[in-house]
């Protein structure tokens, strides 16, 4: 079988924690205060996320921003629904191809390591990515923390001394059976075996080591995945990785030679040894919770984020690591699938990969931010395209969303600038008033819309999350124009009952909308919601009881004052033929229709 060649790789604390380690975020004061009441009241209920740590051999692209994001709507869901969250990220620096890298431009290994990793560090906070530790392998913590878990496989007589023969590909860092190896030519036209999965290069390894007992446990792994149908999700990575156990899952080599790999922890007690990267690696996530100290509040509400091809290693090496440990396992591996560019796998010899600081430049980080997950499909491969996110964030976010707040802030419709009182006799419950059929279907969708967004976000489906929300905003964009409230007459009591109901039923919807979206794109929301004058206390997951006026209870942002900020909430993109563009500079808004 021939495939193509490819060079390179695809490559209870409370709120305060968000706010270590350097991270300052734009929205996070606000953010910060808006959740604290709710995370006061949930005590007891921690959640812990993780994103792959990355690969400091090459600059960030595209889809590790697109792993970040992920995570970071997670955790900030989880925050705004009161729960006490934490978030980590960082990098895996040491194995082969990072000592190789770093050999490659004369740097020695860490100051190699140091530069790529800030570099991540410094997209991540740019893009807003809320994390609340970043870990780097190559720390202190983690080596005692490797150490240890080495150390118990070793006392439970889960390592014994053996030898590997077999094929090894280093920009995987991944050991292959003959089968998931194929040929294919390289640059130069020569022949040569790759990984059938990812196309790297593979080599024949013939090497003693040290093998971790994984055949062992084949049934407990099976066992695990039959009693915890959710434990991988989508359900077809789960589907996957059942299958995969049932062929052969012969022991693992967990140590490299150190004459061919000094850039690793030495296995404890034997020099002449490396601990395998992946094993390294996996251990930061406990790393990060406190391992081997006290760690279980945090460890045993883990959550993980990982692309589709570091499956086999987070769901069944890492499960099968912490059993013989005596661990728990995670609760939730979260798979997402990966972007190609304009219908190809992104990779630096082909030329194409998407920087995400350029981009995130070019179309705002919320822009990106919403263009990653209103697109990303977990289930299945994206593409991208300029033109793509043009195209999105013009139609979604200036258009539809940023339109509607602009009709209804509009001095012309609402001189008061004001939050204006619901009348219920305009629209009374017994749809005898001067509502129709469609403004009643509104509300109702508007008011279910927190259960079917909660569903999506937490299943990491926030593609059809932000679908939902995507079809309200067009409903309640098709109610103002039903209404046209710019040909009522303020001067005529009726009528101006009638219209301050439409303003204040269209920005009830926004007030849920802005909520709602707080997790994809905190800058936008911030700015809709404070512009809506709702304060930062009402932000969270109890305040999103929609209508209350309708429901006949009070609503509390009745009669107040609009805040000052009235600029448009995202400006169109010019440049729909790709042509580079930064957003518009900001002007005010025109007015209605
Ligand atoms: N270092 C390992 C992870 C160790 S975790 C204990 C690694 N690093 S990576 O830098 O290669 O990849 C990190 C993440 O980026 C993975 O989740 C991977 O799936 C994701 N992506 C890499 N290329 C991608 C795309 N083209 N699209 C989407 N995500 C992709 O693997």
């Amino acid at each position: 079988m021939k495939f193509p060649f490819l060079t390179l790789t695809r490559g209870c604390e409370t709120f305060y924690r968000f706010q270590q380690r350097g991270v300052l975020l734009a929205d996070q004061r606000l953010w910060s205060s808006a959740l604290k009441h709710s995370s006061q009241l949930c005590k007891n209920k921690s959640f812990y996320i993780t994103t792959p740590i990355f690969y400091v051999n090459a600059s960030p692209h595209l889809g590790h921003l697109y792993s970040a994001v992920i995570a970071d709507c997670l955790h900030r869901w989880k925050l705004m629904q009161g729960f006490d969250s934490r978030f980590a990220t960082g990098t895996d620096e040491h194995g082969l191809k990072i000592q190789q890298a770093a050999e490659a431009v004369g740097k020695d290994s860490l100051t190699f390591c140091t530069e790529v990793s800030e570099r991540f560090r410094n997209l991540f906070s740019s893009c807003n990515i809320s994390f609340t530790d970043y870990i780097r392998t190559t720390e202190q913590r983690h080596r005692r923390a490797v150490e240890h878990f080495w150390s118990v496989l070793w006392n439970k007589g889960l390592i014994y001394k053996g030898s590997y023969e077999g094929w090894y590909s280093t920009q995987d860092e991944s050991f292959l059976m003959p089968s998931q190896v194929g040929e294919a030519l390289d640059p130069s036209g020569k022949e040569v075996k790759v990984s059938l999965e990812s196309g790297h290069k593979v080599e024949w390894m013939k090497e003693e080591n040290y093998m971790f007992r994984l055949s062992i446990f084949r049934s407990r792994l099976l066992d695990w995945l039959v009693k915890n149908p959710g434990a991988v999700q989508p359900e077809r990575f789960q589907q996957a990785v059942v299958q995969w156990l049932q062929e052969d899952l012969p022991d693992l080599s967990v140590s490299r030679q150190r004459s061919r790999l000094q850039w690793g922890v030495p296995v404890p007690g034997d020099p002449e040894q490396t601990i395998y990267v992946w094993l390294d690696a996996l251990v930061n996530y406990l790393t990060v919770v406190g391992y081997p100290e006290i760690h279980e509040q945090w460890w045993s509400a883990a959550h993980h984020v990982i692309g589709k091809d570091i499956l086999k290693f987070h769901a069944i090496y890492w499960p099968a690591f912490l059993l013989g440990v005596g661990l728990p396992l995670p609760k939730v591996i979260h798979v997402h699938s990966h972007w190609t560019v304009e219908g190809r796998k992104m990779s630096k010899s082909l030329g194409n990969v998407v920087d995400p600081v350029e981009n995130s430049q070019m179309f705002t980080n919320d822009g990106m931010r919403y263009f990653l997950l209103r697109q990303g499909v977990p289930d299945s491969d994206c593409d991208y395209t300029h033109d793509k996110v043009i195209k999105l964030l013009n139609t979604e976010l200036a258009d539809s969303l940023g339109g509607l707040l602009n009709r209804c802030t509009a001095p012309a419709l609402n001189p008061a600038q004001i939050y204006p009182a619901f009348c219920s006799q305009a629209f009374p419950r017994d749809q005898r008033g001067r509502a129709v059929a469609e403004d009643y279907q509104m509300v109702a969708a508007v008011r279910g819309l927190p259960t079917v967004v909660e569903k999506h976000y937490e299943s990491i489906h926030v593609y059809k999350a932000l679908e939902a929300i995507s079809a309200c905003v067009r409903q309640t964009n098709r109610f103002i124009q039903r209404h046209a409230p710019w040909k009522l007459d303020r001067r005529d009591s009726k009528d101006r009952r009638w219209l301050d109901a439409i303003i204040h039923v269209s920005l009830e919807c926004l007030r849920i909308y802005g909520t709602l979206l707080q997790p994809v794109v905190p800058e936008i929301s911030n700015r809709l919601l404070t512009r809506l004058g709702v304060q930062p206390h009402e932000r969270s997951w109890k305040n999103l009881d929609f209508l209350q006026r309708y429901h006949g209870t009070d609503c509390p942002f009745e009669g107040r004052l609009l805040g000052l900020d009235s600029r448009l909430l995202f400006s169109r993109l010019e440049g729909q033929n790709g042509d580079k563009q930064k957003p518009k500079k900001s002007k005010k808004p025109a007015c209605l229709k």
